[in-house]
């Protein structure tokens, strides 16, 4: 039995929801578009599209066309959990996928992990992981923090309801998935409210998407409304055919992305320049924003990520290994940029653990929360 939460139930807070906004592009009509069926249709795409993936064994991840571009991504999301992660800190992390960063949180000592999704089998195969069943060759030692799972989607529910008995979080976490918010401008806002909501004054928010900046310069510089290249292309609509978008509607500009072995759905550019007020209006504040290849280069400057790099192998291990990064990985690895974000205030010292008490050491099918807003 599915355990399930109906959060369109729920009487509305009014600690929460959009502050004062100084974003007048459309909110109205922008709530309307929220009811469009094609708006949930595009996230039950994105979910479908994620919950098809299947775990991948060593060697075939290993026979992957871009492993060095995924032993990359690593590296930069360990890098940045490294610099900001503290010992018992509590996590959430939005759209965890299969998990695939469990190991780096584990490895940062944190105290206790939330992790979200909204695809079902991606979920699903966070909990094996985190129980410590899906390595069947490696038997690791079991993580040593407790950990929840819910199911649902993360820019759409109201977290802070949702999470009300585990908040506030220390660190949030969004890697490669906060582009799927910027459908409409209220998925983009419940995105950043959840966070801001779930984040305790001081509290970090690290992720990574993609870089609209190099993307648009891309789409400008093709002859068509296509480019890419041996290992990803990018394909944008007939609506996009004069390559200019207007100021006044930064949401809802869809392209398609297929990156070999790996994504294969609908995403939406993420404008930086209105992401970052949009965010302050959420007491979010930019702390740094960096695109994978400066990113890459001022951390490869630092002895002990150099290591890490090497241990992580993309770019081969220092030794017998020499393979490497392909022109194209590197290529890709432009399309994306980090970001770190502060909550705004002062930590509040007083604050307990009691949030702990939700998590377990061991997940069962059950444990994982449905969330289903459209009830
Ligand atoms: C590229 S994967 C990244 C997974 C993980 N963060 C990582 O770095 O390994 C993108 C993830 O975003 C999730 N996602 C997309 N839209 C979502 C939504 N509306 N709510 C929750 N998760 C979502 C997908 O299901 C998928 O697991």
């Amino acid at each position: 039995m599915k355990r399930g939460y109906d959060s369109s139930s729920s009487s509305p807070s009014s600690t929460f929801g959009p502050p004062q906004s100084r974003f007048k592009y459309n909110p109205e009509g922008d709530s309307q578009f929220l009811e469009d069926e094609s708006t949930k249709i595009f996230a039950r795409k994105v979910a479908e599209h994620y919950s098809a993936r299947t775990n991948q064994t060593l060697e075939e991840r290993e026979a992957s066309p871009i492993i060095h571009l995924k032993k990359l991504n690593n590296w930069i999301k360990s890098v940045l959990i490294q610099l900001y992660a503290r010992r018992g800190d509590a996590v959430l992390d939005l759209a965890c996928g299969k998990g695939g960063d469990l190991i780096k949180w584990d490895k940062a000592k944190i105290g206790y992990y939330v992790g979200i999704d909204i695809a079902e089998g991606s979920i699903e195969d966070c909990r094996t992981r985190y129980n410590g069943d899906a390595d069947h060759h490696q038997r690791r030692k079991k993580f040593t923090f407790p950990a929840r799972l819910i199911c649902g989607d993360c820019y759409e529910a109201r977290l802070d309801e949702v999470l009300a008995s585990d908040a506030p979080f220390d660190i949030c976490s969004c890697q490669f998935a906060l582009h799927y918010s910027w459908s409409t401008e209220a998925r983009a806002r419940r995105a950043l409210a959840n966070v801001s909501a779930l984040l305790r004054p001081g509290g970090i928010f690290i992720g990574t998407m993609p870089d609209a900046n190099v993307i648009v310069k891309k789409l400008r510089d093709a002859e068509g409304l296509e480019f890419g290249n041996s290992v990803y292309w990018i394909r944008f609509d007939e609506e996009f055919s004069e390559k200019r978008f207007r100021s006044s509607s930064p949401f809802g500009i869809k392209y398609k992305f297929h990156l070999e072995d790996a994504v294969d759905c609908p995403e939406w550019i993420v404008p930086f320049h209105v992401f970052k007020p949009l965010a302050e209006e959420y007491d979010l504040e930019l702390v740094f924003v960096k695109n994978s290849h400066e990113f890459v280069h001022e951390y490869l400057k630092k002895p002990e990520y150099v290591e890490l790099m090497r241990r992580l192998g993309a770019l081969g291990d220092g030794n017998q290994d020499q393979s490497t990064l392909s022109q194209d990985e590197w290529e890709v690895a432009y399309l994306y940029l980090s970001f770190v974000l502060r909550k705004r205030g002062q930590p509040d010292r007083t604050q307990g653990n009691r949030r702990r008490d939700n998590g377990k050491m061991n997940i069962s099918t059950e444990d994982i929360l449905y969330i289903n807003s459209e009830n």
